[in-house]
């Protein structure tokens, strides 16, 4: 093997249960056996690896680690038939960067089932802007479709709208000729939302009953939530008869505080997301999608681009709640 030693983020955790996070050497001895040795070009900054990032267990069991559930790069090696060296490939999800070293590193080194060839119409980075939260984003829409919602029936309320999974999730419904509504925390990210399309904005207070009722007037005909708790309680309650909910995010609460009425009265359908082990051939067709048809003209006015270096305040941003869109890392050459 022509690389000897390479550069990643790595958090380490401190005999008293601190976590630092430090760009340091690493050779292809501190990568796990796998098919495929991918030099990463691209990688992208998602909640989950913020979580990892700060030593959360739930997603990172042993450290020092390094976190990064996305990559987009070109095949270095492969035992694996599907890919061959010099293939342009992005790996999103499953095991990467939870307890697998992730993309924030130089190289990774993963089993051939993880990997998916960049589609026709995707640059490398084009993919990152995307990134797992992008095409969770993507998938809810792909999943409120083929659920049978469609433009005619009314509004699709999205909240966690300014994240990267709402940021996706409101520019391919707008583009595809939807009524968005987008639930914010903040009043500062009005004209972001309007430029992606949003045609309202409510705030998270608007959003969230408090009323405690069973069910609420029916407002939309779908809804992409990313949050959970109360807020996502409400927008169940508050769809329409045969309406769909895609559920992917924990950020305000994991608990759904909610009685069934909504199912048994309404015939709603609450719809779980799940990126990391989306089958292949889902996962393909998402991403064709992504390079084809939902192509976002707006796509590169989505992401913030940073290095390993700025990481660390990108991650800070998240934590603080003051990111915007997608941010994609730019690994050294
Ligand atoms: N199931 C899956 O496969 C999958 C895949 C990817 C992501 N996820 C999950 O989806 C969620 C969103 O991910 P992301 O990457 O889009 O995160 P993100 O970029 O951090 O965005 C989340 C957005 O939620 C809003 N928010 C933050 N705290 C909130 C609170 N307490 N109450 C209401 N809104 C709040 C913020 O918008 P405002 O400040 O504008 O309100 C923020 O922009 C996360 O829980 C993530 O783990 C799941």
């Amino acid at each position: 093997m022509a690389v000897q030693s390479f550069l990643a983020l790595v958090v380490t955790e401190t005999e008293d249960q601190q976590f630092i996070r430090e760009i340091k050497a690493r050779t292809p001895q501190d990568l796990p056996a796998g098919e495929v040795l991918i030099r990463v070009k691209y990688s992208s900054l998602n909640y989950k690896d913020v979580l990892s990032a700060i030593g959360n267990k739930g997603v990172t069991k042993r450290y020092p680690h390094t976190p990064g559930i996305d990559a987009a790069g070109v095949v270095e090696e492969s035992r694996s038939p599907e890919v061959k060296f010099g293939d342009e490939v992005i790996v999103t999800s499953y095991d990467l960067g939870m307890n697998t070293p992730g993309g924030f590193g130089q190289y990774i080194r993963v089993p051939g089932a993880w990997v998916v060839k960049l589609p026709q119409g995707l640059s490398l980075r084009e993919s990152m802007i995307y990134g797992t939260a992008g095409f969770t984003g993507a998938l809810s829409v792909y999943r409120l479709m083929t659920y049978g919602v469609t433009p005619d029936q009314g509004k699709i309320l999205v909240s966690g709208a300014t994240g990267g999974v709402g940021s996706i999730a409101v520019s391919i419904l707008a583009q595809e000729g939807y009524q968005v509504t987008a639930v914010s925390g903040r009043e500062s990210t009005r004209d972001y939302l309007l430029e992606l399309g949003a045609q309202e904005i409510i705030s998270t207070e608007a959003a969230t009953d408090t009323s405690g009722r069973p069910l609420l007037g029916a407002q939309w005909a779908g809804a992409v939530d990313t949050v959970g708790g109360p807020l996502l309680a409400t927008t169940i309650k508050s769809v329409q008869y045969g309406g769909a909910v895609t559920c992917c995010g924990n950020v305000a609460s994991p608990d759904l505080p909610l009685s069934v009425y909504p199912f048994i009265l309404r015939a709603v359908t609450l719809m779980g997301i799940d990126s990391q082990n989306c089958p292949r051939p889902t996962r393909v067709q998402v991403w064709q999608k992504l390079a084809g048809p939902w192509k976002l003209s707006h796509l590169d006015r989505l992401a913030t681009e940073t290095t390993l270096e700025g990481l660390d305040q990108q991650i800070d941003l998240i934590l603080q709640r003051r990111h915007q869109g997608r941010t994609i890392v730019r690994l050294p050459e």
